[in-house]
C-alpha cells in the first residue's frame, strides 16, 4: 500500500515532467543557459568602466586644462564638449592618457589602467 505523501508526490513529479519534459539531454542546454545568462551579465557590470570613478579622477586630474564640463579655455587643447578627438577607439585614448602629449603629462604610474578607462567613459559623457 501507498501511503498519501508518495502519490503526491508521484502526481508532482508527473506534472513538473508534462511541464519541462523528463531531465535529460535535451534539457541540458535550457540549464547551460540558465547559468550562463546571469554570470555573463554578472561580469560585465563587474568589469564595466565606472563613470562616477572616471569623474572623480577628471574632476582631480583633467580639469585644470580641460575644463570642468570639457570646454578648454587654453588653445591647443581639444574641446570634449565638441567631440574633439574622441573619435577614436578607447585602446588609443588609453595610449594617449598613458604616453602624455604635447603639454598633457603622462598618466602612467600615475592613474591605474581601471581609473583610466574610467576616466575615458567620463570623457566621452562630456561630448554635447
Ligand atoms: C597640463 C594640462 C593637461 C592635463 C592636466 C590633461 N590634459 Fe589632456 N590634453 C592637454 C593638451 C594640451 C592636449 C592636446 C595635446 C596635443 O595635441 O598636443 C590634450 C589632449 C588630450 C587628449 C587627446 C589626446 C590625443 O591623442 O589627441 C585626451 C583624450 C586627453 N587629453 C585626456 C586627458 C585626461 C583624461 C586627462 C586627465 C587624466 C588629461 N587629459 C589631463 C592638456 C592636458
Amino acid at each position: 500500500m501507498m501511503n498519501e505523501r508518495k502519490v503526491d508526490r508521484r502526481r508532482w513529479m508527473h506534472k513538473v515532467q508534462v511541464m519541462f519534459g523528463r531531465p535529460g539531454l535535451c534539457r541540458r542546454p535550457l540549464i547551460a543557459l540558465l547559468i550562463a545568462v546571469p554570470t555573463v551579465i554578472v561580469l560585465q557590470v563587474a568589469t564595466a568602466a565606472d563613470y562616477f570613478n572616471g569623474r572623480e579622477v577628471y574632476d582631480t586630474f583633467c580639469q585644470s586644462c580641460h575644463g570642468a564640463d570639457g570646454r578648454s579655455m587654453t588653445p591647443g587643447t581639444p574641446d570634449f564638449s565638441n567631440g574633439d578627438g574622441m573619435f577614436r577607439p578607447d585602446s588609443d585614448l588609453f595610449a594617449g592618457i598613458r604616453q602624455g602629449k604635447g603639454v598633457m603629462p603622462a598618466f602612467r604610474g600615475m592613474l591605474s589602467d581601471e581609473e583610466i578607462r574610467d576616466v575615458i567613459a567620463y570623457v566621452r559623457s562630456l561630448q554635447k
